[in-house]
Formats: structure tokens, C-alpha cells, sequence
């Protein structure tokens, strides 16, 4: 680990001034949680509650967590991923927020699990994760801790699909939030955050023209809808893969084309997988690339691209720009780009969603916090959503906040949809 501040592993503290101005910026397209923020300064929901938020170090997570601590939270901050780590927000909420925070933008494996463990040394009531990595650490190595554990949220696909896992093998002894299941989450962060993001991480590591060229999106779920949509925007030729029957009809009436990957890999220019799998690009596929295709992720973990298949077949990997690493196939001499080095592209080189999505799913995280603390002792232990109330709740400060006014039924048309007498 570098140099330790008090309460803190972060990279630069004198980044502080730069990080608080990039929070205060996102902060003016989050109005939601600012409300949020604002009724948690009076009412004090989560006063006293030790908390740890793993999440990654943006300028929009910064937002959430200064709405816990005004709520009376005893927030910790670490990353959820060693490469999205914005060190300027780092150093702002430990300098500007009093907020403490292990997390630095390229940290190695060991030292991101040392967080997860610093963390779980906070003696967290309350575990905001993303990803599950937290809680999967504090089932295996802290069972003495899970008489604390209050409850926890998880943000992503990826963090629900696992705790589904633990759910069925019995080891959940305490309530989950599923906030990505929340509409207000998933109908928004996912499609227009990712689509927006993950492009933008493109683009900005490569600076390529995405107009003209075949891309190749693995996985039409909500974040891969989101791809696929904004690069036809941009005039790239878009082809989705897709193990799911369904989603592969709704790919193909969206207007794109769908194949096997084993196919797609033969003529794709840009490949970017958002399917939450292992190894959907695969050592066979790189074999039939065209010379320069550059690969990337979107999804939670590094492990969609058969990376270390990749380093095994090729020679030596060059560095040509930041996030841009070339490999060197020796079976048939093709170049195979890869950005980001498989992580989260969205996030390592670029910025991550923009604040306006993410207000709606910080809005769920706090929410979710408040809920979990005043219903403590009342929920079972399992994966609960947050009522509907709340999702209708966030999307209508939503809508107020910038300014839309919609439509509202009518007593005659409440009489309609509960009666069923009325036919033809
Ligand atoms: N996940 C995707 N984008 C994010 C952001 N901007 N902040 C926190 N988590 C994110």
C-alpha cells in the first residue's frame, strides 16, 4: 500500500480542490438525492450506523455518500473496481467530507481485497455493495460480524445473480436490498447510462470513428440494449449475440443483426460485451478476428474476455495509449487491440454514468439504507426489492425536478380499470 493518511489509502490527497468541484458539478444533475440528502440532514435515519458503501469512487458516488453522512452515518468508502477509482473524488471526500476511503485507480488485486478487509474491520451494520464482493468476504472469512449486519444493498446485475446463488445455498442470515431490480434503477442506469458511458470509454481510449464501423455487442440485456442503441446512433453497424431466445427476437425487431459469436468475430471492428458471463470472447474467437479488432467490457468483472487465453497466444503485449493494449497472435500474426485491460471500459476510461442516471439509483441506495435501518428486525433474511412506492416516488421528483408536468387518471377512469363488467 502507498502512504497511509489517517483513515484513508488514496492516491493523491492533494487532489482534494479538484475532486470537490467535479462532486459539486455532478451534484447540480442529481436532484433527487439532494432532496434526499436534504430531509436525511433533519430527520437523521441512519444516526450512529456504521456503514461501509463499496462502490466505485466517482463523482456521483461521492454525492451518495455525503447523503449518508448527512443521515448520520458512519460511512466508509472503498472501491468496487481496481481501475474506476476517480483519485481527485478520492481525495476530496476523505480532505473535504471527513469521509474515509481506500481506493486508487490502478491498484493491484491484493490491495483491492486488503479494502474489502479494512472494511469489513469498520464492523459495517449496513453494506451498500456493488458486485457482492463485500458480502461474499464477509460470509466466507467473518461469520462472527454477520450478528451486526443490519442489512445490505446490491447495485448490479452481477451482485444479484450472485447473492441468488447464496440465497439457494442458504448462507443469506440477513436482508438484501436488490436495488438494480428497482425500475427507477435498471430501466435507466443500465440502458441509458451504459449505453452513453461505455461509447464514451471508447472513444475516449481510442478516439475512433464509430460511424461505418460493424459492432459487436455480446449480451441484450438492459446494458447491452443500451450499447447496441447508442452506437446505431452514432452510425456504427451494430450486431448483437445472444444466448436468450427472447432477447435475441427483440435484438433482431429492434433492427439489428444477431449471430453466434463464432460468427460475429469474423467481421466485428469493435467487440464490447456486457452479458455478466465468463468467456464470451474466447481464445477461438480471437483466432478469427481481423487484424486490429479491438475488444472491450462493460460488464461488472474482467473475466468476459478470455484475457489470460489472449496472453497465452500471443507475443508480448504492447502499451500503445492509455487503456490501449495491442496483442500480437503468433498462430496468424493478427493484432488484437483490447481496452481497458477487460475492465469496466465505461469506468477505467471514462467517467462511469452520468450523474443524472445515477441520482435515480443513489436515490434507491439512500432509500434503501433508510429502509433497511427503520425496519430493522422486521424483514426476513433474503433478497427483498423496495416497495413500489418508492420507484414511482424517485421517477416522480424525478419528473418535477426538470421541470415535466404528466397526466393524472380521472375518477371516471378509475372506475374503469377496477371494474370488469365493461366489455365490446
Ligand atoms: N456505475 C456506473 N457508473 C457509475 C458512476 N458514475 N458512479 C458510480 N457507480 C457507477
Amino acid at each position: 500500500m502507498s502512504k497511509m493518511a489517517p483513515n484513508c489509502d488514496v492516491a493523491n490527497l492533494n487532489l482534494a480542490q479538484q475532486g470537490k468541484a467535479r462532486i459539486e458539478w455532478a451534484a447540480r444533475e442529481m436532484p433527487v438525492l439532494k432532496l434526499i440528502m436534504k430531509r436525511f440532514a433533519e430527520e437523521r435515519p441512519l444516526e450512529g450506523v456504521r456503514l461501509v458503501a463499496c462502490s466505485h469512487i466517482t463523482t456521483e458516488t461521492a454525492n451518495l455518500a455525503r447523503a449518508l453522512k448527512a443521515g448520520g452515518a458512519d460511512a466508509l468508502l472503498i472501491a468496487s473496481n481496481p481501475l474506476s477509482t476517480q483519485d481527485d473524488v478520492a481525495a476530496a471526500l476523505v480532505v473535504e467530507y471527513g469521509i474515509p476511503v481506500y481506493a486508487k485507480k490502478g491498484e493491484d488485486v491484493a490491495t483491492y481485497n486488503q479494502h474489502v478487509r479494512i472494511a469489513l474491520d469498520h464492523k459495517p451494520q449496513i453494506i451498500i455493495d456493488d458486485g457482492c464482493d463485500v458480502v461474499a468476504t464477509l460470509i466466507k472469512e467473518r461469520k462472527e460480524q454477520l450478528a451486526d449486519i443490519i442489512g445490505t444493498t446490491e447495485e448490479t446485475t452481477t451482485g444479484i445473480q450472485r447473492l441468488r446463488a447464496m440465497e439457494k445455498s442458504g448462507v443469506i442470515t440477513f436482508p438484501v436490498v436488490a436495488v438494480n431490480d428497482a425500475q427507477t434503477k435498471h430501466f435507466f442506469d443500465n440502458r441509458y447510462g451504459t449505453g452513453q458511458s461505455t461509447l464514451d470509454g471508447v472513444i475516449r481510449a481510442t478516439n475512433v470513428l464509430l460511424a461505418g464501423k460493424t459492432l459487436v455487442v455480446a449480451g441484450y440485456g438492459w446494458c447491452g440494449k443500451g450499447v447496441a442503441m447508442r452506437g446505431r446512433g452514432l452510425g456504427a453497424n451494430v450486431v448483437v449475440t445472444e444466448i436468450n431466445p427472447i432477447k435475441a427476437i427483440e435484438a433482431i425487431m429492434d433492427g439489428f443483426r444477431v449471430m453466434p459469436m463464432e460468427e460475429a468475430a469474423k467481421i466485428g471492428d469493435i467487440f464490447i460485451t456486457v452479458t455478466g458471463n465468463r468467456h464470451v470472447v474466447d481464445t477461438h474467437h480471437f483466432l478469427k478476428m481481423k487484424d486490429g479488432a479491438m475488444v472491450c467490457n462493460s460488464g461488472h468483472f474482467d473475466l468476459e474476455l478470455n484475457l489470460t487465453g489472449l496472453a497465452e497466444m500471443s507475443g508480448e503485449k504492447r502499451n500503445l495509449r492509455p487503456f490501449v493494449d495491442e496483442y500480437e497472435i503468433k498462430a496468424n500474426g493478427n493484432r488484437v487491440v483490447v481496452l481497458g485491460e477487460g475492465r469496466l471500459i465505461n469506468l477505467a476510461a471514462a467517467e462511469g454514468h452520468p450523474a443524472s442516471v445515477m441520482d435515480m439509483s443513489f436515490a434507491n441506495q439512500a432509500l434503501s439504507a433508510e429502509f433497511l435501518r427503520k425496519n430493522h428486525g422486521k424483514l426476513h433474511a433474503g433478497i427483498h426489492t423496495l416497495p413500489e412506492e418508492v420507484d414511482v416516488e424517485i421517477a416522480s421528483l424525478k419528473l418535477e425536478a426538470i421541470g415535466v408536468k404528466i397526466d393524472t387518471l380521472t375518477p371516471e377512469m378509475v372506475e374503469y380499470i377496477n371494474s370488469w363488467e365493461h366489455g365490446t
